[in-house]
């Protein structure tokens, strides 16, 4: 599939500057600057925190110390902050000549990211925390304007269905950083977790951050791994998180789930719930009919946990969830029935929608926006609310359509935790779905139902991180990268330079660079094989007919076989009569048995046994198969050994 296609792409000619997300306007100009031992930073005492992060960024890769110094005209790198640029809040400018570098923005956030851009520009080694010997730090003289297309570009980390420690935390940011991602939105409350230390309900840390057991494999497999999980963070540590994040220009936006997916919480306020029953912080993944109850003191409850994360956190956006809402229990409950009377709601989505209006009020008074998942749309939007859109783009539109503002996180390109490859047998198990890098790349967050005023009103777009399949950090860096670097050039640069190719052509480069910093990023061509063939509409026929791909590279030695049909497109999909193996003439081995590939897949893996193989043999793998009920199917045929 993508293999093909990419391998085609990585030969061409690895571009000089390679910059993720792709400026905006980029000259290559003549010659190139040097970072010398003596190179000075040129700043203003009030933006020395640039000078500090600059440093902090190329000081251990080449050893110098990148003083701070008065201006001389070369061999420095003066910031000019402060002057009206045109570019806005988050833009720069970022002149690179032999003499010297400037960087020109209106804020110190463009700033920050011109410095993200001028590592980029350097060979991938200076992201090196070490001293690094034998390179010439050489930039490529260069004019760049650059902005930002959205002001919310976003990443979200799910540490409730498993905790990650603060370090990750702290490395995603950079890397978000690197990235001129600007918004981690940080889920920290679920069903399966309560992350965040309440000072004034201790309970929900010391229950509610610990659970017995995890699902292990597949959600559809129903096993269990009976090992505890658990973990949280202290105020301290998710202050430390928030600073480290401002110093980057990232705002922290905390999740704080209600009414629904909050088992977690009610395990330990028993009192939250509708039913009085003991329950346990949750085990299994998917949603669970245990949301809070809506008495007033519950909404006073959450009020005050919502007043500590405010302490926490300075952002203006607070997300308070209001995703997967089953209402079977508040359906249930004389108490929450007799409150939808006395409030005078019809029904079970206008209280809904009531919960999340007191929060919206409660947040306005304190000067902060509430942003929740599409659901909040349910029985009526809140006066002040942004809407995340999850369920496709709908949510968003409409929303943005009534003059909210919103974040698009449609699951079709922006999840995460889907499956980077068709190949599902040889990635780690996900939760489903097919997002693959080129997907998200074509992610369009503007959907062409809003005017151009309505557009407005959609702030940007983020990916998303769900974590019930992500276990480890290196997990996390896996689903991420490189998608996230795809993201990352959707929502920062201009929709109309928006270019697969170029995009691809640089992507090895920066790749480089994430495997200096560590980064558990995917391969292009992941870890399963090459397709040893395909099948298109020009080769493929509505009735039954013999067809051959050449095998021999992929059969080098003698052994079991699967040989896996995999449509990649098309109306229709492929019927399989029969696999064989032919070697240098002779049928060796044939597995008959009805298979089909298509919107489902069922039995379309074959086994063949290769025997006594020669080094100059030429083994051919010959199938049955025809499209059903046309010619427009297309796929690919893998072969690797049986495991
Ligand atoms: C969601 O995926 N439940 C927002």
């Amino acid at each position: 599939m993508m293999a093909v296609a990419l391998s085609a792409l990585l030969s061409l000619a690895a571009p000089e500057i390679a910059i993720v997300p792709q400026p905006v306007a980029l000259k290559r100009l003549t010659g190139t600057f040097s970072l010398e031992p003596s190179t000075q930073v040129v700043v203003d005492a009030k933006n020395a925190d640039l000078a500090r992060m600059l440093r902090s960024y190329l000081s251990p890769s080449t050893g110098y110390a990148f003083e701070t110094g008065a201006k001389r005209g070369k061999n420095e790198i003066e910031f000019a902050i402060g002057e009206a640029t045109g570019l806005g809040a988050e833009g720069y400018r970022l002149d690179v000549s032999p003499e010297r570098i400037r960087i020109e923005a209106a804020q110190p956030a463009g700033a920050f990211y011109a410095i993200q851009t001028l590592r980029q520009l350097l060979p991938a080694a200076n992201f090196r925390r070490a001293k690094v010997g034998g390179v010439r730090w050489t930039v490529p003289a260069v004019a760049i304007e650059d902005r930002p297309r959205f002001g919310w570009r976003g990443a979200m980390m799910d540490v409730s269905r498993h905790f990650m420690p603060k370090e990750t935390v702290l490395k995603f940011i950079d890397l978000m950083a690197l990235h001129k991602l600007n918004s981690l939105h940080f889920h920290l409350t679920d069903d399966q977790g309560w992350r965040i230390e309440i000072k004034r309900y201790p309970r929900l840390t010391e229950i509610g951050s610990q659970r017995d057991s995890s699902m292990a494999g597949h959600y559809s497999e129903k096993r269990y791994d009976n090992k505890p999980h658990g973990g949280f963070y202290s105020q301290d540590d998710l202050r430390e998180i928030v600073a480290y994040a401002s110093a980057r220009h990232i705002q922290v936006v905390p999740e704080i789930e209600m009414p629904g997916h909050a088992q977690a919480a009610i395990a330990a306020y028993p009192e939250l719930g509708n039913t009085g029953e003991p329950l346990r912080v949750g085990i299994d993944w998917g949603v669970y009919e245990n949301v809070f109850n809506v008495e007033e003191s519950t909404i006073q409850f959450l009020q005050n946990v919502l007043t500590e994360v405010l302490d926490i956190f300075p952002s203006r956006f607070i997300h308070i969830g209001g995703d997967e809402v089953p209402k079977t229990q508040w359906k249930k409950s004389s108490r929450a029935q007799a409150r939808m009377k006395e409030l005078g709601l019809k029904n079970e989505e206008e209280l809904q929608s009531w919960f999340i209006k007191r929060m919206d009020q409660f947040l306005d008074t304190k000067g902060r926006r509430l942003i929740g998942w599409d659901e909040i749309l349910e029985g009526g939007l809140a006066e002040g609310a942004t809407v995340m859109s999850w369920r496709g783009m709908d949510g968003g539109i409409k929303a943005a359509k009534s003059g909210h503002d919103v974040v698009m996180a449609p699951t079709s390109h922006t999840y995460f935790d889907f499956y980077q490859s068709r190949l599902r047998r040889f990635e780690p198990v996900a939760i489903g779905g097919f997002t693959p890098i080129e997907k998200v790349y074509a992610f369009e967050p503007i959907p062409t139902e809003l005017t151009a005023s309505e557009a407005k009103h959609v702030l940007g777009a983020q990916f998303q991180l769900w974590a019930e399949y992500i276990p480890t950090p290196k997990h996390l860096e896996y689903m991420a990268f490189p998608r996230g670097a795809a993201l990352a050039e959707v929502v920062w640069s201009p929709a109309e330079q928006r270019n697969p190719d170029d995009f691809f052509a640089r992507l090895p480069r920066h790749l480089e660079r994430l495997k200096v910093l560590d980064v558990n990023f995917r391969e292009l061509d992941g870890p399963g094989p090459d397709p040893v063939g395909t099948w298109s509409p020009q080769k493929v026929t509505a009735d039954f007919a013999t067809h051959e791909w050449d095998v021999t590279g992929a059969m080098k030695a003698d052994g079991d076989y699967k040989v896996l049909f995999q449509y990649t497109g098309g109306a229709h999909r492929l019927d399989i009569a029969w696999a064989e193996l032919v070697v240098d003439g002779v049928v060796q081995d044939r597995d008959e048995h009805a298979g089909r590939t298509g919107a489902e897949d069922r039995d379309n893996e074959y086994r063949l046994a290769l025997k006594s193989r020669k080094a100059t043999s030429k083994i051919i793998l010959r199938a049955r198969i025809r499209a059903d009920g046309g010619t427009d199917s297309r796929g690919e045929v893998y072969v690797y050994p049986a495991r």
